[in-house]
């Protein structure tokens, strides 16, 4: 290991030579001078702004809402003595050498520094934040304040519709408005295409800005440190400053801090009034400083005494944190690969969202788990929350991975999965609120009266169809919902459906393997063969569509008291002749009867017992929209005789565990896995 004291004396030797030379060289006339780092009287400064021991002038410090200013101490001038009202404003060229180092490590800063050509050097009112401490709300854009600026804004622009994102270098009249604007940058020689300069990488950065008087053209150029002055500028704009600028002009810098807070350093300058700056000696300038608000010139015996305390500091400071980091994740008890899911929310955010779960925000309970409305702290954002309490989810990270895949689906028909959280036994899935409840509610469980209209119910039917059609074959995978049932399609408040609760329902099988199968779904769109094999398919999510079909037409629900079954009630219907018969009563023959008899056909077609005679969901959006005719089926069932009675039986069995009475208003889901039906019972 090297010798830490004679590393310490080299460092302070340095630091000796650059404080004992800082190379500058004034010259006398006002209009030129060149500055290889400042000294306490070569710059007016005000507000935050220091020289540092290094030389480096530094315009901000880590304080909120804070503002520096470093001005040429004298006016310089910009116009013929006594003749501004008869030429133009003579040409100008600056050269500085700037670093913006965010003041914590990894974060990000704010929120820029800006060359300004201003009739005062003193801005008493100005703001911070976006206005770099140069305007303010009231003051802003307005043409009595005479001022040339050259923006190095590190933040979105403050007007939304015009400003740049991020890192941007900006040329701006009397205001924060820009009339050129790029992201930071450079067009490197020979080669066409911007290279990006992030403003706020704590790098050295060189800028150059030439106004000639003549053509009124200013060009504005950056580049990193090492490189040559690029011939092609950065921005380059037509601004004709005779009217803008006055006889006597101040130049110099200004930076500002926000809610989040930069380091904005300038460790060189200079300026010429009708020619080009001096170029500044690149070696002749102070280090970047890379200081967090430390470090003045002390003797040696305290330098060490710093340093050591300073790691020692740094250590306990690292101890601290870990534990603190540990602790952390053991309460909101992480597992490794939690971490680096992006669709994890934090228990402490749900929590706090549904005000702790607490009964006022409970807006549905089903077989899964309750749902809270809720509103995230973070953003204010409406969501459902849905806790699955006491879970028995075998293999949650496979179980995660699929949710984190769920998230990524996006369709106007179905519900937003925003993300989830898992908390000991409990799992949170957090969805996107939809105000208006379900088709379920809407259909069955109005007590004013209100009756669903017949346009608006196929304008639902439709929606459905997109969404489950976008599930099945319009995503990169096929994703079966296994619980297509109305009190599963939320109605927003465009009246468009939403399907929820999408994809889960696997996850609560223990494996298509298994002998002990257990089927998911909820009576009534049970497709037969899922009650033989137990596997779900996109036929088995036909089927359910098909009886959520006939029951927005019908308008009653899938199976009823006296083992009235719907499907079965309606094939009669159509039997006898007059499948018109099976229409919702409410909706007094207001409907338009080819609509009317396609959907129930459809609806019949997709119910049918045979998987194969089913159509897909693009079919099924095919026959709705009338491209094509929807098939004539024969016997839309199998004979009675072979449909066997003991399914029948079962379905009466099942009616009694779990029936529609329907006190329970289901949101999202109240579809319970019920058990063994497997082959084996
Ligand atoms: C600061 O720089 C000016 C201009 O070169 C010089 O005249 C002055 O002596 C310097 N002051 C100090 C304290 O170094
Ligand atoms: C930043 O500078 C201002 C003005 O000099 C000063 O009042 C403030 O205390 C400084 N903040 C810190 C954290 O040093
Ligand atoms: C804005 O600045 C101007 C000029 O300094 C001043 O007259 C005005 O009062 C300031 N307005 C606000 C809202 O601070
Ligand atoms: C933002 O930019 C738009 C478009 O240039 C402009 O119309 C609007 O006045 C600007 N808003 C503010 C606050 O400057
Ligand atoms: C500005 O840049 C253009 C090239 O884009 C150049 O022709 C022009 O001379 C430059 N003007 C000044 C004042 O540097
Ligand atoms: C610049 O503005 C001045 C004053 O309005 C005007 O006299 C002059 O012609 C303008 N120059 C150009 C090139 O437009
Ligand atoms: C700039 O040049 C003009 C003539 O083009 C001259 O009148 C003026 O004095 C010069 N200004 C400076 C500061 O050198
Ligand atoms: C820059 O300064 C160094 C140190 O004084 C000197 O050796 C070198 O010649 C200078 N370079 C230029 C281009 O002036």
């Amino acid at each position: 290991m090297a010798d830490a004291p004679s590393v310490l004396s080299f460092l302070l030797m340095l630091l000796l030579l650059l404080l004992l030379f800082p190379a500058f060289v004034l010259s006398r006339d006002a209009a030129e001078f060149v500055f290889h780092g400042f000294n306490s009287t070569t710059l007016a400064l005000d507000g935050a702004s220091v020289v540092k021991p290094s030389s480096a002038l530094k315009l901000t410090n880590v304080s909120d809402d804070y503002i520096g200013h470093a001005f040429y101490p004298d006016p310089v001038q910009m116009f013929p003595t006594g003749s501004k009202s008869s030429s133009n404003a003579f040409s100008f060229s600056t050269q500085f050498v700037f670093v913006i180092r965010p003041s914590s490590p990894h974060g990000q800063g704010g929120y820029g520094l800006a060359f300004v050509v201003s009739p005062s050097n003193k801005f008493p009112s100005a703001e911070a934040e976006h206005y770099l401490g140069l305007f303010n709300s009231s003051n802003d854009n307005d043409p009595n304040n005479h001022m040339f600026v050259v923006e190095f804004d590190t933040m979105n622009g403050y007007n939304s519709s015009e400003d740049y994102k991020g890192s941007h270098v900006g040329i701006n009249v009397n205001g924060m408005r820009s009339i050129a604007a790029q992201p930071a940058g450079y067009y490197k020689d020979g080669e066409a295409n911007n290279k990006e300069i992030p403003l706020e990488s704590g790098q050295a950065i060189q800028a150059w800005i030439d106004y000639d008087g003549e053509s009124q053209l200013v060009n504005v150029t950056i580049a990193p440190i090492k490189e040559a002055k690029p011939v092609r500028p950065l921005l380059s704009a037509n601004v004709n400053l005779t009217d803008i600028l006055l006889e006597d002009m101040y130049v110099g810098f200004s930076a500002a801090t926000g809610k989040t807070t930069s380091f904005h350093y300038v460790l060189g300058w200079s300026f010429k009034v009708n020619g080009t700056a001096p170029p500044l000696n690149l070696t002749l300038l102070p280090l970047p400083p890379n200081d967090q608000e430390s470090s003045s010139y002390k003797p040696q015996i305290i330098v060490v005494i710093a340093v050591l305390s300073t790691v020692a500091f740094l250590l306990i400071a690292v101890l601290v944190i870990t534990v603190m980091v540990r602790r952390r994740r053991r309460l909101e008890n992480l597992e490794e690969w939690e971490l680096d899911c992006p669709r994890r929310f934090q228990y402490k955010d749900l929590h706090e969202a549904t005000r702790g779960f607490s009964k006022t925000k409970l807006i549905g309970n089903g077989g899964f788990g309750s749902v809270y409305q809720g509103i995230l702290p973070s953003n204010g954002c409406e969501v459902a929350v849905k806790k699955i309490s006491r879970n028995s989810i075998q293999g949650m990270r496979e179980f995660v991975a699929e949710i984190e895949s769920l998230g990524r689906l996006r369709h106007r028909n179905l519900v937003h999965l925003q993300g989830w959280c898992k908390r000991k036994d409990d799992l949170l899935l957090v969805y996107d609120y939809i105000p208006y409840g379900s088709l379920d509610s809407l259909l069955f469980k109005r007590k004013d009266g209100f009756v669903l209209g017949w346009d608006q119910r196929l304008h639902i039917i439709k929606g459905i169809t997109a969404g489950l059609l976008y599930l099945h074959e319009e995503w990169e995978k096929v994703v079966i919902h296994r619980d297509v049932k109305s009190s599963n399609v939320l109605i927003d408040a465009e009246m468009n459906a939403r399907l929820g609760d999408f994809g889960l329902a696997r996850l609560y099988e223990p494996g298509a393997t298994s002998h002990t199968t257990n089927i998911m779904g909820t009576v009534g769109y049970i497709a037969p063969e899922l009650v033989r094999s137990g596997k779900s398919s996109a036929s088995t999510d036909v089927y359910a569509f098909g009886v959520m079909l006939l029951e927005v037409a019908a308008g009653r629900r899938p199976v009823g008291s006296g083992n009235f079954l719907l499907v079965e009630w309606v094939v009669e219907c159509h039997r006898s002749g007059d499948i018109l018969r099976a229409a919702d009563p409410r909706l007094k023959s207001e409907y338009n009867t080819e609509e009317m008899e396609l959907v129930l056909k459809l609806g019949l077609l997709c119910t049918h017992d045979n998987a194969q005679v089913r159509p897909s969901m693009r079919q099924a959006m095919r026959y709705l929209n009338r491209d094509e005719t929807l098939p004539v089926v024969a016997d839309w069932r199998l004979s009675d005789s072979s449909r066997s009675t003991e399914m029948s039986m079962k379905f009466l069995e099942i009616i009694s565990t779990d029936t529609f009475t329907g006190s329970q208003e289901s949101y999202y889901s109240t579809s319970r896995p019920f058990s063994s039906f497997g082959p084996g019972r």
